[in-house]
């Protein structure tokens, strides 16, 4: 079986045997260098996989009803989040964006076929501009943070039918989602490369080592020069 075919299959079972309603199955996918940075630096833009990688997560995308990013991630790449490489469905794209930054200009605008959902706090100003674009401005109570809390956004993303999410970066994203125990399975690409750059994990806040997420089981394979690496993510008790 194919590297592909190991990794729709395994997906397919994970998704169906997930039980939770109050959110979507989260699946994480990135690349890294082996240093474990997704870039050189923070805001720049650096194509780390090989091409047969970036099929892969094309791949995913159409195994996925949506797609998260953070607004840092438009405003340094300004992805388009569709499936080009690959023959499957446009998951639908989601942003994290508090002070609603999302550009006019942006490439999610001119979406194929989907309306792109910026998830906001309630006390952001929706201008009368922003909200004519093409996408939709959907505001969440801040509950006391100052960005968008996780917790009740995949509540109502689940709300509007999305059963399944991809988490595509940046590291301040995966980020929260670890530190949250909120993600269920992770796709990682490993570059044969050492950045030193802007790492893909930052604090999840562990105290003691047995609390930290934990892959298992681990699958891996080559793919073009690219390491894949992918599994089930486990958390401690204090985290479910
Ligand atoms: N190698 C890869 O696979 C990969 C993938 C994606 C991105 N990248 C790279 O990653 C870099 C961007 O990453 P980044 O860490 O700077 O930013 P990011 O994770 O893309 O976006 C973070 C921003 O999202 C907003 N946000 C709102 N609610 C949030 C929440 N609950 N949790 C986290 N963020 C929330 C915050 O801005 P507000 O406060 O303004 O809302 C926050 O600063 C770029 O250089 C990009 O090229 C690499």
């Amino acid at each position: 079986m194919s590297l592909n075919q190991q990794i729709e299959r395994w997906l397919v079972s994970r998704k169906k045997s997930f039980r939770p309603t109050n959110r979507p199955f989260i699946t994480l996918a990135y690349a890294q260098s082996w240093d474990g940075s997704i870039t050189t630096c923070k805001g720049q833009t650096v194509s780390l996989s090989c091409s047969a990688s970036n099929q892969l997560t094309h791949q995913l995308r159409s195994l996925h009803e949506g797609i998260l990013i953070g607004i840092e991630t438009v405003l340094s790449d300004d992805p388009q989040l569709t499936v080009r490489e690959w023959t499957g469905n446009n998951p639908q794209p989601i942003i994290l964006d508090s002070r609603l930054r999302m550009p006019i200009e942006s490439k999610l605008h001119k979406h194929p076929d989907k309306k792109c959902w910026v998830l906001t706090l309630d006390q952001s100003e929706v201008s009368e501009n922003l909200n004519s674009l093409h996408h939709e401005v959907i505001q969440i109570s801040a509950q006391g943070h100052d960005f968008v809390p996780l917790l009740p956004a995949m509540q109502l993303l689940r709300e509007k039918g999305i059963k399944s999410l991809m988490v595509e970066g940046g590291a301040k994203v995966i980020t929260e989602f670890l530190k949250l125990g909120l993600a269920d399975a992770i796709v990682m690409t490993l570059a044969p490369k050492l950045i030193g750059g802007y790492k893909a994990v930052g604090d999840i806040e562990i105290e003691d080592i047995s609390a930290a997420p934990h892959i298992s089981p681990i699958n891996y394979e080559k793919l073009g020069e690219d390491l894949i690496v992918w599994g089930d993510l486990n958390y401690s008790e204090s985290k479910k």
